[in-house]
């Protein structure tokens, strides 16, 4: 079957807007062309660049699971003009997708492992896809564990799923929080906190990490710390791009570019890269 293109945008309806914080919306979305939604598929950590007609076109994370094709989720922060202008969309407005683009999480590669997913603030949007087809697979791997690190309490993104993946897919799930308020009776600090509070063992395991690049930088400080090494560490690496397939270079970091040779990197050539410098 032809695949999605990835220089002209696909015409697509927004279905369902759910608001997840107060500078946080999941959209639900499904693509105009019913032969564009059976095209569409995805590896998890793969991102889509997105247009909102008369503002421009970004990078955004999927944020649903891979195994729900029908339509797909992009989980979207208010951090700048277009990002704004998405937030203001409903329910019946059209956007324009490409791709998807990058590398995803090499999931084969962690079968029979144990796995310690860190995430920090809107990271989890990205994560959810992985965590949705390992636990979907539950049977296939070891000890799941998922250290969170939000803003605060109202800040918790996913909370049915963070339940769901508790109660039938096994996994340990940690969450702190940066501002604690006196209804939070957990963890408060950032996400590295976590470190101490529960068993890390880099036995047979790998650490899948999302969040930006500061936060990514502590943790796999963290993740050395405990014993793990370059090549057990997976992490989704923030940048600012533009065309999402290699031609314009924003998105340069060390001797890569982000959009195709990630975001998803190996610790390997993490240990390459500024990660402590945005
Ligand atoms: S976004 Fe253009 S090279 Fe990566």
């Amino acid at each position: 079957m032809k695949k999605l293109s990835l220089t002209a945008p696909a015409l697509a309806e927004i279905i369902e807007v759910r608001k997840d914080t107060d500078k946080i919306k999941t959209f639900t979305i499904k693509y105009v062309d019913k032969q564009d939604q059976k095209r569409f598929h995805f590896v998890p950590g793969k991102f889509l660049m997105v247009s909102v007609f008369g503002f421009g076109e970004m990078p955004i994370s999927l944020s649903s699971s891979p195994l729900k094709t029908e339509s797909l989720q992009l989980t979207i922060k208010d951090v700048g003009t277009i990002t704004h202008a998405m937030l203001q969309l409903k329910k019946g407005d059209k956007i324009g997708l490409r791709g998807p683009f990058g590398t995803g999480f090499p999931i084969a590669r962690f079968r029979k492992k144990n796995i310690l997913f860190v995430s920090g603030g809107c990271g989890m949007a990205p994560l959810r896809p992985l965590v949705c087809a390992i636990a979907d697979k539950r049977e296939e791997f070891g000890e799941l564990k998922l250290l969170y690190g939000c803003q605060n309490s109202d800040h918790v993104l996913f909370r049915e799923d963070l339940k769901e993946w508790g109660k039938s897919g096994g996994l340990d799930v940690l969450l702190t929080v940066d501002k604690c308020t006196p209804d939070w009776g957990g963890s408060c600090g950032p996400v590295t906190v976590l470190f101490n509070k529960t068993e890390i063992n880099p036995e047979n395991a790998v650490a899948c990490v999302v969040g930006p690049p500061v936060m990514l930088h502590f943790v796999i400080k963290e993740l050395k710390k405990c014993g793990f090494k370059d090549e057990q560490i997976y992490a989704s690496l923030e940048r600012l791009m533009h065309c999402g397939m290699g031609k314009c270079a924003h998105c340069n970091v060390a001797e890569k570019y982000a959009c195709i040779d990630g975001p998803v990197f190996n610790g390997t050539e993490l240990a390459k890269m500024p990660l402590e410098e945005k």
